[in-house]
């Protein structure tokens, strides 16, 4: 190997600590916020500690490079749309090039996840636009296809440019970040206005915030605060950050509150048939999405 791509190799090692995307996740759900009838795993998986020090890792990158200036930054970049024009069958394919095979004891890649997250809003008899943001909400993890380290891509999200909460997952990594010692970012309030809400609110760079702009046209209000607030777990799940929140908000908070649920406890090891359900979410991608979305 030459000098300059063994250094994109040690480079990338850095940036990816995951073993997959949603590792994180993972643990999010069996070491942080178990369902509510099940204790919390003391063994992560069946992985011992190796695969706990691949999410700290993740997270001490995610914490460390998410800044202020870092968002506006990937906001400027991105937020333009104009990477990519895909339909939606062309970005769930996409998507699906991050299948791994690596994870020991579930056979899920993306399509499935969205899949099982959209059939348990379904079963539950909810409105077609709750059923197709759960089939939606992971679709800005393509992020990662287009060369963005994961710590750039997915993760727990928080507000930049202000102090972090303490309540964030492994939020003592924040004293690596420049802005926790930065006067103007690390106030309650830092860059923003009491009760400002949240759309004033510059979020931590993820498939979140993306994916909410490639869908903001087409979908109602709650279904895009799904969308846009499903990792911000300091506000949905620790009744952080209030102080940034208006009316509006709080009356939306409860949907991404029931949105939750399917996000992170629908795993399934039977697998919802695809080729059977397409034409049911051909028909919703029709009644909701214009034929082709930019990316
Ligand atoms: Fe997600
Ligand atoms: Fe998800």
């Amino acid at each position: 190997m030459s000098d300059s791509s063994n250094q994109k190799e040690n480079k990338r090692s850095e940036q990816q600590p995951l073993q997959h995307v949603d590792q994180w996740q993972d643990f999010v759900e069996q070491q942080v916020y178990p369902e509510p009838h099940k204790k919390k795993h003391s063994e992560y998986r069946n992985y011992d500690n190796p695969a706990r020090e691949c999410v700290r890792e993740f997270y001490r990158l995610n914490h460390r490079y998410q800044t202020f200036e870092f968002v506006l930054q990937k906001e400027e970049e991105f937020l333009n749309l104009e990477r990519r024009q895909m339909t939606m069958f062309e970005s769930l394919e996409f998507l699906n090039t991050l299948v791994d095979d690596s994870d020991p004891d579930i056979d899920l890649d993306q399509l499935q996840h969205l899949l099982q997250t959209a059939e348990a809003i379904r079963a539950d008899g909810h409105e077609d636009w709750f059923v197709l943001a759960g089939f939606v909400h992971d679709l800005g993890k393509v992020l990662c296809l287009f060369d963005e380290p994961q710590w750039a891509v997915v993760g727990d999200t928080f507000p930049v440019g202000c102090r972090f909460s303490d309540r964030i997952v492994y939020s003592e990594f924040f004293a690596d970040n420049p802005d926790f010692v930065d006067p103007r970012y690390n106030t309650q309030l830092g860059v923003y206005e009491r009760n400002c809400g949240l759309r004033k609110v510059h979020m931590s760079w993820g498939h979140d915030e993306y994916l909410y702009h490639v869908m903001k046209d087409f979908l109602p209000e709650p279904a895009l605060y799904m969308i846009r607030y499903h990792s911000f777990y300091a506000w949905h799940r620790e009744g952080e950050y209030d102080w940034l929140c208006d009316d509006h908000d709080r009356e939306m908070l409860r949907w991404v509150k029931k949105f939750n649920p399917y996000d992170l406890y629908t795993k399934c090891p039977v697998k919802p048939d695809w080729h059977e359900l397409r034409p049911y979410y051909e028909n919703l991608f029709a009644k909701y999405l214009p034929a082709t979305l930019q990316f």
